[in-house]
């Protein structure tokens, strides 16, 4: 978020932040928007800024986010053990890049690199950047591809479905790539493989297909979009790659439907991405991207640091970041190993299955998903409602829940939903509690029928 300044008159009561406690703790106003001239003891700080903190959202009750909000006390205490360790620096803290080393072998061959292919990886601060460095190789790999048949390669493109999370609008605009967006059309709400042809070109650098739709938790075909791409490049000489961004799906698929080809398998997979601090259970934030094989990444990108007097690779935007987070993740690997990812995920899609289904019964909602490939799922209203998901949305806040409403994109902008992530900590005791405070919802519009529905809400942001 973008923060602008403010310049309050010291007098004007927005401008500090007033004592609490009746003075037990402090007597003099806080500046809130200036550095105070001298500092506070630790325990009124924290006091302070803690009390502040009780306004935000309960994250347990956040069906919104994608992001972990619940890990165990051991988690808790190595993370904040390992807050001061810098993922930068590796010659410092060189058992911290061995954990990072183990962590992208783990997540490569969980998702089924050939091993002949010689996979590389690195940990990234989500799957945003993970989506930028992705991006990034396609663009250089396709200029080299351009360059080398003597070919214009001044303007590349990249196919994706409208329901693309913003990271890949940001990765076209800042890398000057024409965006080309299949648009949702009636009920499908997602990249098809006959859409996407008929924006594929020579200067496309790439497909990218989502493993869970943001919109609605849909897992994109990436098999068909692979078959119906080697069909097209055979026929053409083009090389257009695919990249999978599997921030949700990355760490559900392997788990809950093994047999689903999505990954290293399709051979046009180049890439794939995914947030550990979604479904890889760790606080925010870290996210991953594997290659399938060494020769994706192209050199130029590298950059060379000494480790040790030995030679460093490193492929980032970022140069300073938390190591603990990384750390974090490794714990999950070795605590949950396959069958404890497994059992928590198939719990959450249960939970999500019942949780849909029960919302489908309630009368006034449509399912537009049912939480069966990710535990995400989205519903909208019907014409029995008087209602909009908006003023839902709104209802059931004041109950504590978030539970979001969105339009869709382009072409469905008249479509209006809620989505509800069921992460673990969303218990299915939790489940029933959200039905029932939805039917609560339900009667008090019911008995308010000249109640005129919200057209707009708060302002979601995928
Ligand atoms: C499909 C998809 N891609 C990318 C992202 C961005 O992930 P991150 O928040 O880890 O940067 C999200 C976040 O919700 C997502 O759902």
């Amino acid at each position: 978020m973008l923060h602008g300044q403010k310049n309050l008159h010291p007098s004007d009561p927005e401008s500090f932040i007033t004592p609490a406690y009746g003075g037990r703790f402090i007597q003099e106003p806080v500046p809130k928007y200036e550095m105070p001239g001298e500092g506070l003891p630790p325990k009124v700080a924290y006091n302070l800024i803690r009390d502040e903190l009780i306004l935000d959202g309960n994250s347990r009750l956040n069906l919104a986010t994608f992001v972990t909000t619940w890990m165990e006390d051991e988690a808790r205490q190595l993370m904040s053990e390992t807050f001061d360790k810098n993922m930068i620096d590796k010659d410092e803290y060189p058992q911290t890049a061995e954990i990072e080393l183990r962590c992208t072998n783990m997540l490569s061959k969980l998702w089924n690199s050939p091993a002949e292919e010689n996979a590389v990886g690195c940990s990234t601060i989500g799957s945003s950047e993970a989506a930028m460095l992705g991006g990034m190789a396609l663009k250089w790999n396709w200029r080299k591809r351009r360059e080398a048949a003597g070919k214009p390669a001044d303007k590349p493109n990249m196919v994706m479905g409208i329901n693309v999370q913003v990271c890949w609008e940001k990765f076209c605009r800042y890398w000057e790539i024409e965006p080309r967006f299949v648009p949702m059309e009636g009920d499908r709400y997602c990249l098809t493989a006959e859409e996407a042809l008929k924006l594929v070109d020579e200067n496309t650098i790439g497909v990218v297909v989502i493993m869970g739709s943001t919109f609605d938790g849909r897992y994109e075909n990436v098999k068909e979009v692979n078959d119906a791409l080697l069909k097209l490049n055979s026929e053409t000489g083009w090389e257009v790659p695919i990249h999978v961004d599997a921030a949700s799906g990355g760490f559900v698929a392997p788990f809950l439907q093994p047999d689903l080809e999505w990954d290293f398998r399709l051979p046009l997979v180049k890439s794939i991405n995914t947030s550990g601090h979604k479904f890889g259970l760790v606080y925010p934030g870290v996210g991953w991207i594997i290659w399938r094989e060494k020769a994706e990444l192209p050199e130029e990108l590298i950059f060379h640091c000494n480790y040790l007097g030995g030679d460093l690779p490193n492929f980032a935007l970022n140069f300073s970041r938390p190591g603990n987070q990384v750390v974090a993740q490794y714990y999950n690997f070795l605590r949950l190993g396959h069958e404890g990812y497994r059992e928590i995920h198939q719990t959450s899609q249960d939970v999500a299955l019942h949780l849909s289904s029960g919302i489908a019964k309630l009368g006034p909602f449509d399912l537009i998903s049912d939480g069966s490939d990710i535990p995400v799922f989205a519903f909208t209203t019907n014409e029995t409602a008087n209602f909009s998901v908006f003023d839902i949305s709104n209802k059931v806040r004041e109950r504590g829940w978030l539970v979001p409403a969105y339009t869709f994109p382009k072409n469905r902008d008249d479509l209006a939903v809620l989505r509800c992530v069921c992460k673990e900590g969303f218990t299915r005791d939790m489940a029933e509690m959200l039905l029932g405070d939805l039917q609560h919802a339900i009667d008090y519009f019911t008995s308010h029928p000249q109640h005129t529905p919200q057209t707009k809400g708060s302002g979601f942001h995928h």
